[in-house]
């Protein structure tokens, strides 16, 4: 697939299949999302690569008690809105049981920390998308990246006094007939565009 191609097919993927993905691949997603331009060059994104199952059940578990807290207001963002209901049915994974979730920190006082995090995803969920990987954007680490419960777990895991999570993306084999992801380009209906 040529730049243009793999940016018109990529789409989400919300079902993956059990199948681990092979490190190589990975290893070439990661460098996909480290070669990700960063405002001033900081290049301060910090990747986590969580496949250790054990660890993404943990995580699944704590998003999913952080949300069931939250209070559920008609004015919330849809999407976190859908999250705090699944969560108080006690019926939620944020990352669809995908075998493995790229988590992104940056610092918590930097500017552009998240613009620079989701350059990075973007440039994941392509690579992924040329290496016939389905992914998906997950924001809810996002939502969550206060959380002292969270933020206690993820400090465990390596992630720096002075960072949080901006951003995740979730990357496995698609649960399609064929293994690959869907690639039916969406038609756009908004993103006005004026040329002047
Ligand atoms: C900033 C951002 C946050 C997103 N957060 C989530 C998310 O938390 N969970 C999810 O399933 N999809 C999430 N998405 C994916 C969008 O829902 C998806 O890209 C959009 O519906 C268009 O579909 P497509 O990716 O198949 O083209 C997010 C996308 C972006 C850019």
């Amino acid at each position: 697939m040529n730049t243009l191609e793999t940016i018109r097919t990529r789409r989400s993927t919300r079902k993956f299949k059990a199948q681990p993905v092979e490190r190589e691949k990975l290893e070439k997603i990661v460098e996909a999302g480290r070669f990700a331009p960063t405002g001033g060059n900081c290049q301060s994104n910090h990747f986590f690569v969580i496949s250790n199952s054990e660890v993404l059940k943990k995580l699944v578990e704590l998003v999913q008690s952080a949300f069931a807290k939250m209070e559920l207001r008609d004015d919330l963002y849809k999407s976190l809105q859908n999250s705090i209901r699944l969560s108080q049915k006690g019926n939620y994974s944020f990352c669809y049981t995908a075998p493995v979730l790229i988590v992104v920190a940056n610092k918590k006082d930097y500017g552009n920390n998240m613009a620079d995090v989701a350059c990075a995803v973007e440039n994941m969920m392509l690579a992924a998308n040329e290496l016939d990987l389905g992914s998906c954007y997950i924001n809810q680490l996002k939502w969550l990246n206060e959380d002292p419960t969270l933020l206690e777990y993820l400090r465990s895991l390596g992630l720096k006094e002075d960072e949080r999570v901006y951003a995740s993306v979730a990357i496995g084999y698609a649960d399609t007939e064929s293994g690959l992801p869907n690639r039916t380009e969406s038609p756009r209906t908004g993103n006005l565009v004026e040329y002047l």
